[in-house]
């Protein structure tokens, strides 16, 4: 991880404005802002440890666990909302038997939602490791979900 940070803190002049950025790049990295970059940031910015964990937990776009191999966002726009998204999620929960923003525990899956993706007409939409699926229903979520992932008789790995 070590490595990985300095090559991202290569990119940047150690100045505190630059914060926001280096939290985007350590994300995009990782998956998620892991506690040691938060460390590793501070000093690097030559600002208290509280301060990156405070902008990292008042933004929502950054993760403070890591994600599942498969990353689900359920869109929760209105156009989705009104076409079903809620009980798409509900389905979803039951399946994965995890609550929206959680992981499985063997890190196959994790459950978001999202605001409007953009896709509206097609709606409900889910998005999974950024492809999405439009006019979804709860009948074939067993059927993406086994794409994506061996745990559900699925090829993803193979
Ligand atoms: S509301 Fe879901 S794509 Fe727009």
């Amino acid at each position: 991880m070590k490595e990985r940070l300095q090559e991202i803190f290569s990119h940047y002049k150690g100045k505190e404005n630059e914060l926001i950025p280096i939290l985007q790049e350590v994300q995009s990295e990782f998956g998620y802002i892991p506690e040691e970059a938060m460390k590793d940031i501070a000093q690097f910015l030559h600002i208290p440890r509280g301060r990156v964990y405070s902008v990292a937990t008042f933004y929502a776009q950054f993760r403070l666990k890591p994600i599942g191999r498969n990353h689900i966002m359920v869109c929760r726009g209105t156009a989705c909302h009104v076409r079903g998204a809620t009980k798409i999620l509900e389905e979803l929960e039951k399946i994965l038997n995890i609550k929206e923003g959680e992981t499985t525990p063997d890190m196959e899956f994790s459950l978001e939602t999202v605001a409007c993706i953009g896709a509206c007409g097609v709606g409900p939409n889910i998005v999974i490791n950024k492809n999405t699926f439009g006019r979804m229903n709860t009948r074939i979520l067993p059927d993406i979900l086994s794409s994506c992932s061996k745990s559900f008789g699925g090829k993803a790995d193979d």
